[in-house]
């Protein structure tokens, strides 16, 4: 999970921090979800496979709560945490910690959903007779999920903590 941005984007302003979340994370994974959607549909009319009709639900359960995830994130927490790091009020930063947590939650919900795809998927290794279909959909899903690792770990040891703990103040 090594990222050559990271030692920089430690240090950087928080408005760097997430413009480049937006940038590398946001605006990908909104483009992902309904290719990957397809590629599942694609896989499952062509063969039934118990374990990936349960990777689908899986897959759906996560895409669900991402969906409004991201929208929270992009118009309510980033633009509200970036206002009050401008004014420096830490009695209005105590007031955003639920919602903070409440993303957090989400985090790791959609850790335990990432994980179980992964397991299902016996760790994204196609298997000897994988159509191209089934091999582009675990690749895919190995992204999905390589990208998404770091981009939680970017939000929360990065921006979220930095406001906990001002809050804490
Ligand atoms: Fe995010
Ligand atoms: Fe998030």
């Amino acid at each position: 999970m090594e990222n050559k941005n990271l030692p920089n984007l430690k240090k950087a302003p928080t408005q760097d921090v997430v413009n480049y979340i937006i940038q590398e994370f946001h605006t990908p994974l909104k483009a992902q979800i309904p290719i990957l959607g397809d590629l599942f549909t694609k896989e499952m009319q062509s063969h039934v496979n118990p374990r990936l009709v349960r990777a689908f639900h899986c897959f759906n359960e996560f895409a669900s709560i991402m969906e409004l995830h991201l929208l929270q994130e992009e118009t309510i927490l980033f633009p509200v945490l970036l206002s009050l790091e401008r004014e420096s009020n830490s009695e209005n930063l105590k007031s955003l910690t639920p919602f903070i947590k409440a993303m957090e939650k989400d985090h790791t919900a959609d850790m335990h959903f990432t994980e179980e795809i992964k397991e299902l998927t016996y760790d994204f290794q196609p298997p000897s007779f994988a159509s191209n279909n089934l091999i582009l959909l675990l690749d895919a899903l190995k992204e999905l999920v390589r990208a998404l690792d770091l981009h939680i770990k970017i939000e929360n040891d990065l921006i979220f903590k930095r406001f906990l703990k001002q809050g804490d103040a």
